[in-house]
């Protein structure tokens, strides 16, 4: 999978991802920020696409909220703004323009949100050093260590927390003989260059750990597996059809991969796979942040 994400994707894995997000990481980020004597709580979302992740956070977070979404696909951006306005309103709040972007309000909690166009892969989000919370879903398996650790080194004291980091383990079932091949296939691909240098891919939690700890970030981790049974049979063919892809691109034995493809395809049309693919959520704030 490279740096361009198709929004259907992307509304297909929305509501997989908000079912898995570790709750207890979550309630953590929401009392250490809290505990901020900020009026209101600025929070950079890098990768934010259609605005996934702020729909995931704002409601636990409360009180009042200043986001920046920054992705380098325009359209996305565009989309995000229309989803959060549908969101809004959907979710009982009342939405209002506002500087340069939407102001959005319901009882528990208010958002300014700005959509920022911009390569994140050569300029990191601009003002970051001033951003309470840095965060970005999806986003570390395709940056490399040397741009994590740039950011590690330039978010200027800010909480990070990167939910939903693909953790290298998938399992398939029912199993077959290819699926170890072919996950050290899709394994080896997604450590190619997704437009950030070599990418963390399936190490990226545990990469993640050692980078932010090694730059004074104390760092928690908790699992956030995605469950794909035959009510997700949608995000299932098309998670197959992308790791056959990739596997395929690697492969010296094309045939193989497609006859995995083949096989997989059948049981999901027989409504009997179910996957398990591995991801952990990654918080982590500055050694000496809490009083
Ligand atoms: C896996 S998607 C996650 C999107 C969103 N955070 C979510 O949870 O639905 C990764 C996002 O990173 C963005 N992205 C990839 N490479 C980028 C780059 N070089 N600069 C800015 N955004 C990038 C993509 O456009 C995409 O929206």
């Amino acid at each position: 999978m490279s740096g361009h994400f198709n929004a259907d994707w992307l509304d297909l894995r929305e509501p997989v991802d908000l079912a898995a997000r570790s709750v207890p990481l979550q309630k953590h980020l929401a009392s250490i920020l809290a505990s901020l004597s900020a009026e209101e709580c600025v929070i950079h979302d890098l990768g934010a696409g259609t605005g996934a992740n702020l729909r995931a956070l704002a409601p636990i977070l409360g009180g009042m909220q200043r986001w920046f979404l920054l992705d380098h696909d325009a359209q996305l951006l565009k989309l995000a703004s229309e989803r959060l306005v549908d969101w809004c309103i959907e979710s009982g709040g009342e939405v209002r323009e506002a500087r340069a972007g939407l102001s959005l309000a319901t009882e528990n909690w208010t958002a300014e949100v700005s959509m920022i166009q911009q390569d994140l892969s050569s300029t990191l989000s601009e003002g970051m050093s001033r951003a309470d919370l840095v965060t970005g879903a999806a986003l570390l398996d395709l940056v490399s260590a040397k741009w994590l650790e740039q950011l590690a080194d330039s978010s200027g004291g800010a909480v990070l927390y990167f939910p939903l980091n693909y953790n290298g383990s998938m399992q398939f079932r029912p199993a077959l003989e290819a699926d170890s091949k072919i996950t050290e296939l899709f394994n080896r691909h997604q450590s190619g260059n997704k437009g950030f240098g070599p990418a963390l891919g399936g190490q990226a939690p545990r990469r993640s750990r050692e980078i932010l700890t090694s730059y004074g970030f104390e760092c928690r981790l908790d699992e956030s597996p995605w469950h794909l049974s035959i009510e997700e049979e949608r995000l299932q063919q098309e998670l197959l059809k992308g790791i056959a892809n990739a596997a395929s691109e690697l492969s010296d034995a094309p045939g193989q991969v497609d006859g995995w493809l083949a096989q997989r395809m059948a049981s999901l049309d027989r409504g009997q796979s179910h996957l398990i693919i591995g991801h952990e959520d990654i918080l982590a704030v500055p050694k000496g942040y809490l009083p």
